[in-house]
């Protein structure tokens, strides 16, 4: 009995979907394993997230072609090494209420013969991976958001490679910021929640970390600021997360555009705080939003080695026929949870256990 599994990316893309696609072929093809197991598998690489199954046409070679891939054990053989997906990737909601497309999708599933869906994505696809099941699909997840805000796991893929990227990119405006006596105020992502902020300003020692869970004072930031002039530093960095908010109001978008599942675009608070900053206190300063550039790049050792995890787990649930769940992360084991549990809703920072909300920064208390 050959099982077929289909394979997709969906979201914004980062470091580590690769590798877990990489895992779960490689898992499921392994020729040591196959003997031991009484299932043979396939695995069928889905182009462009839920769009390569709302799209694809089975009867149509060209559109097979475009959004479908075989993958096998040579094909991925160094995709762990790599950013980005090579699945490509979408933020295409089947589900979408203004243009439902989820028949079409359960239709193609059917026509190529899939018999398990394992989805690799953040709250998003994995909530459209949920619905399916609740349909009859089998679906697997797998987690990955840089925003690290899904619930059920304690980490998700893409994370730490982005907190690499917010500290290398932090340690290299240290240079130029204390040449000046200049501030510098870093826009990281991190839509609904503050830990790319908060964990990135504290292994950069950013003087000011600003995130969505805690509104902030605008006042109160130059106070800290005019606080510190003339002590043991000439410049300091300001950390803020897209989504973060002044206690007056407001979020920043980038424009009203919506997408497929009702986001809008963040970006531009840095700019703001840094006008705020020069008005109010005198002091030179200047921003950077980091934007994505913090999905890019090379996959970090523990994205390359929880990519791996969760590519093999995510095999070994099909096994079981644990369906409808997630692969997870909790307390240092590799385990998994029901997708019921982690759809609509989102995982914040708990600020009483994490944030010290007069300073603006992580807590200095652990224990
Ligand atoms: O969902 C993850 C995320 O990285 C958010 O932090 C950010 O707001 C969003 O993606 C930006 O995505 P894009 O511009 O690629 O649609």
């Amino acid at each position: 009995m050959t099982t077929k599994i289909g394979i997709l990316t969906g979201g914004g893309d980062c470091p580590g979907l690769n590798g877990a696609v990489k895992w779960v072929v490689k898992t499921a093809l392994d020729p040591l394993l196959a003997e031991k197991r009484s299932r043979k598998f396939e695995v069928l690489g889905i182009r462009e997230g839920w769009k390569g199954l709302v799209n694809v046409d089975p009867d149509d070679e060209r559109s097979r072609a475009l959004y479908l891939e075989p993958l096998d054990e040579e094909k991925v053989r160094t995709w762990d090494r790599t950013g980005g997906t090579n699945l490509g990737t979408s933020r295409t909601n089947p589900f979408n209420p203004a243009n439902d497309r989820s028949d079409k999708v359960i239709e193609n599933i059917g026509r190529l013969g899939i018999d398990v869906v394992v989805a690799v994505g953040g709250e998003d696809t994995l909530g459209v991976a949920y619905k399916l099941h609740k349909l009859g699909i089998r679906t697997v997840g797998i987690p990955k958001t840089i925003d690290g805000d899904l619930m059920g796991t304690e980490y998700s893929l893409g994370f730490d490679s982005a907190l690499n990227v917010i500290m290398e990119e932090i340690d290299r405006l240290r240079t130029t910021a204390g040449s000046h006596n200049r501030i510098f105020v870093v826009e990281t992502m991190g839509r609904h929640a503050g830990w790319l902020a908060l964990q990135g300003g504290e292994c950069s020692g950013a003087y000011i970390i600003l995130i969505p869970e805690e509104p902030f004072s605008m006042q109160r930031v130059c106070d800290l600021l005019m606080e510190r002039k003339g002590r043991e530093i000439q410049y300091s960095i300001v950390v803020v997360s897209e989504g973060a908010q002044p206690s007056e109001g407001g979020e920043f978008y980038k424009d009203e555009k919506v997408d497929d599942f009702g986001h809008k675009s963040l970006g531009g608070i840095a700019g703001f705080i840094s006008d705020q900053i020069q008005k109010t206190t005198g002091f030179e300063s200047r921003y950077v939003v980091l934007s994505h550039l913090q999905r890019g790049g090379v996959p970090s050792a523990r994205d390359r080695l929880m990519a791996r995890w969760f590519g093999i787990a995510a095999v070994d649930m099909i096994l079981n026929e644990d369906y409808g769940r997630m692969v997870s992360s909790l307390h240092g084991e590799i385990t998994t949870v029901p997708m019921k549990d982690i759809i609509n809703r989102i995982r914040t920072v708990d600020v009483d256990k994490y944030y010290d909300a007069e300073r603006y920064n992580g807590k200095r208390t652990i224990l």
